[in-house]
């Protein structure tokens, strides 16, 4: 079952998951010694299980997820960006996940609205945003506590490629 889990979180964001600005990430640090993609991994992870396990659109979750903090500069290098970074990263990660693929509209409003409360005049529209707003601030405590060192992350996207390019090897028919 956990095998299966991994299969169909990869094959909601096989597309992503290698392009240049998802693994532009790596290199931005987020909480503790955990890197932006690690902690977007981690989100994504826990959204998609969250909302598959409630009936959700777990597609949209995993996506949002991933994408929730795209806003690629390192918040602590001062002139990186402009305006207070818990206020302003969700939209600057809405655009660059906007110009990266075609977002749906669950899509957006989880990026535009994971802050909240912090950004208290834009509240929820869907329950998947709600799902991923609360499994980001669950992912942000556990890293900034250790809880969860970033090799398990790694190991974690690691398994899920694994499961999903043998489900597809599965999928294809023989030659
Ligand atoms: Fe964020
Ligand atoms: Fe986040």
């Amino acid at each position: 079952m956990q095998y299966a889990n991994y299969a169909a979180f990869h094959s909601c964001i096989a597309d992503l998951i290698d392009t240049p600005e998802v693994q532009a990430m790596c290199d931005i640090p987020q909480h503790a010694d955990i890197s932006c993609f690690g902690h977007s991994v981690f989100v994504a992870y826990l959204s998609f299980r969250i909302c598959r396990r409630l009936g959700w659109d777990y597609r949209a979750a995993a996506r949002g997820g991933l994408l929730h903090d795209l806003f690629l500069y390192d918040w602590r290098v001062k002139g990186s960006h402009t305006g207070p970074h818990g206020f302003t990263h969700p939209r600057a990660a809405l655009e660059n996940a906007s110009q990266l693929c075609e977002l749906t509209d669950v899509e957006k409003d989880i990026i535009l609205k994971h802050m909240w409360p912090l950004t208290p005049f834009s509240f929820y529209r869907y329950k998947e945003s709600l799902a991923v707003s609360c499994a980001d601030k669950i992912c942000a405590f556990a890293e900034a506590f250790h809880i969860f060192h970033r090799m398990y992350f790694d190991h974690r996207l690691g398994l899920c490629q694994r499961a999903y390019l043998r489900a597809r090897r599965k999928a294809m028919p023989a030659l």
